[in-house]
């Protein structure tokens, strides 16, 4: 029986579908290979323990009474809420003490408080030898989102859980495997950090003006994605690269594309990229470019000739796993 465990959980890229998704709609997302790492052990002493240096998180404790309550730090919200929602359904006993890291920084918006969360239940599940559908994990994880953030549709915390790329929609009451190996992506950061709330705010405020109009543009990326599931599913990057191009056109009609974004886009779009559009919220974080391998070096200087950051990523990859 062991009594430590080490975790981890991977960040995610969303294909199209950002924002409807938030709504209902259909969404697709990818796994990749950066990942949140935590060592997580049970400790007698009955209070969380939380290292976390990436996100400035040092030797903080709580007793396990108290969580949730008081005030905490920015980078341990995720983590403290994760334990707290665990001990309330599964009466933990013990404390815990965990030690994250991350391959990826929290700026590029790929999920790292979503992957930190799944690690947390998963190794929980794990420690207290609970068996555990990888459903159980999604509900606690999204449950723990919901409750630190107030918003999103999950489909952060499904990649994290379930990995491969995936069609999410409804809160997670659907989600299904594409079959897909990998998806020829470039990546590139803007340098710009993205807040998720205060985008999907922005976007609410824009469908109390106007409903109608608002709703019209969620029902056809809704429709987009479906058509992308089958262009994904049979390779065909030249459809799929014309579907990220239209959705980028609607996440431009949202009002949350910037232009450093729409610069980094229209230099890959120029280098001979099938397409690209932002990725995740928009407002900063990254753009996806999709690119026959052969083009991958001259899209990628393209996107650095504008000042993105390219980011190399594998798509597809695991979800979350315990490590040895
Ligand atoms: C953010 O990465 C994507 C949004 O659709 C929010 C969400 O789905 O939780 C804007």
């Amino acid at each position: 029986m062991h009594s430590s465990i080490t975790v981890s959980a991977p960040g995610k890229l969303i294909l199209l579908g950002e924002h409807a998704v938030v709504y209902g709609k259909p969404c697709l997302v990818t796994a990749v290979n950066q990942r949140m790492t935590a060592k997580v052990s049970l400790i007698p002493e009955q209070i969380l323990k939380l290292e976390a240096a990436d996100v400035q998180v040092h030797a903080y404790q709580k007793p396990l009474t108290e969580l949730g309550g008081g005030t905490i730090p920015k980078g341990a919200r995720f983590v403290e809420m994760a334990v707290k929602n665990f001990a309330e359904k599964h009466a933990l006993k013990q404390g815990v003490s965990i030690d994250m890291s991350s391959a990826f920084k929290a700026t590029f918006g790929f999920g790292s408080s979503s992957a930190a969360t799944v690690c947390i239940v998963k190794a929980l599940f794990e420690l207290l030898h609970i068996k555990q559908a990888q459903k159980d994990i999604f509900d606690l994880a999204y449950k723990t989102v919901l409750d630190v953030q107030g918003k999103g549709s999950g489909f952060d915390i499904a990649a994290a859980v379930y990995g491969g790329t995936l069609l999410f929609m409804n809160g997670g009451a659907v989600i299904v495997p594409c079959k897909v190996s990998s998806v020829p992506l470039v990546i590139g950061y803007s340098g710009i950090k993205a807040d998720t709330v205060t985008l999907i705010d922005q976007v609410k405020v824009k469908a109390e003006k106007y409903p109608a109009v608002i709703a019209g543009i969620y029902d056809q990326m809704g429709a987009l994605v479906e058509h992308a599931k089958t262009a994904l599913e049979e390779e065909d990057w030249e459809t799929l690269g014309e579907l990220m191009n239209t959705n980028q056109g609607l996440l431009e009609c949202l009002g949350v594309s910037i232009s450093k974004l729409s610069e980094m886009i229209w230099a890959a779009r120029g280098a001979g990229a099938f397409g690209a559009k932002l990725s995740g919220a928009g407002g900063g974080d990254c753009m996806i470019a999709l690119a026959s391998k052969d083009r991958h070096k001259i899209v990628s200087s393209a996107i650095e000739n504008v000042e993105g950051e390219v980011i190399e990523v594998e798509t597809g990859v695991e979800g979350v796993r315990v490590e040895k």
